[in-house]
């Protein structure tokens, strides 16, 4: 993965830029990285604060042959890379809020946004953005993200390499793709839910439609979550926002 890479200062989005290179045709692990951008875009249809040269902004194109319903694993495979890729170059332990937020002391340090494009139900390519706050003060994010947001550097009081974290984030989606491949997700799960932090906890579940208070009991083999409201009534949260009660 990454063999090819896509440099550009200024992108509106590195998301819209892998789609179109994926449409035509390019090949599989390609990466598009840049210094800002000037749209970003996050879950649940959010902006993503992207600034000049203190973060990592990329999109990665992968052309997995799964079924479509399997791609969601595909986000949770991410997130376990990035965790291991920190891990790798800091003393910091983060954790992973369902489905894909990196956090460290519980502030977020990293979103991921999984996007699809598919033919009838065959997969033409995944496309997965990560955006790590690396070397932000906390005076750099804008006023109402200062209480949830952080960066490697105020987490860990050192500045951080941005090309090595991209390098060693690499090198772990890779290794975790190619087992993914060759054993299917039940490792990538397991790998997940020891990083995971709200596995077991009541927590706060905002839908579009619904606002359900519930136990986290924990993902199925899709990557969908499991709450057990009071009731004993258990749902399947496909896309939310989590909040920890
Ligand atoms: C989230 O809401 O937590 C997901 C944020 C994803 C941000 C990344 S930055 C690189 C890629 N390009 C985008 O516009 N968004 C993703």
């Amino acid at each position: 993965l990454g063999k090819m890479i896509h440099y550009q200062e200024s992108v509106e989005s590195t998301q819209k830029i892998a789609h179109q290179l994926a449409n035509e045709g390019v090949q599989e692990g390609t990466l598009v990285v840049a210094e800002e951008q000037v749209s970003g875009k996050g879950r649940l249809m959010r902006s993503w604060h992207s600034p000049k040269f203190s973060g990592i902004w990329m999109s990665l194109i992968l052309r997995p042959k799964i079924p479509l319903h399997e791609a969601p694993q595909l986000t949770l495979l991410a997130a376990v890379a990035v965790v291991q890729a920190i891990e790798d170059i800091t003393d910091l332990q983060p954790q992973i809020k369902w489905p894909n937020d990196i956090l460290i002391n519980r502030k977020k340090v990293t979103g991921i946004l999984t996007e699809m494009q598919a033919e009838s139900d065959r997969i033409h390519s995944v496309i997965i953005g990560i955006g790590m706050n690396i070397n932000q003060q906390i005076e750099d994010f804008p006023e109402d993200l200062q209480e949830k947001a952080s960066s490697l550097f105020i987490e860990s009081g050192e500045t951080v390499s941005r090309s090595k974290v991209i390098q060693r984030v690499l090198v772990r989606l890779e290794n975790l793709y190619d087992l993914y491949l060759q054993e299917g997700f039940m490792p990538i799960k397991g790998l997940w839910e020891s990083y995971a932090i709200s596995l077991g906890q009541v927590i706060k579940a905002s839908t579009v439609n619904d606002t359900i208070v519930g136990k986290a009991l924990g993902i199925t083999d899709a990557g969908v979550l499991l709450l057990e409201d009071k009731k004993g009534t258990v749902h399947s949260i496909y896309s939310a926002d989590i909040e920890i009660q």
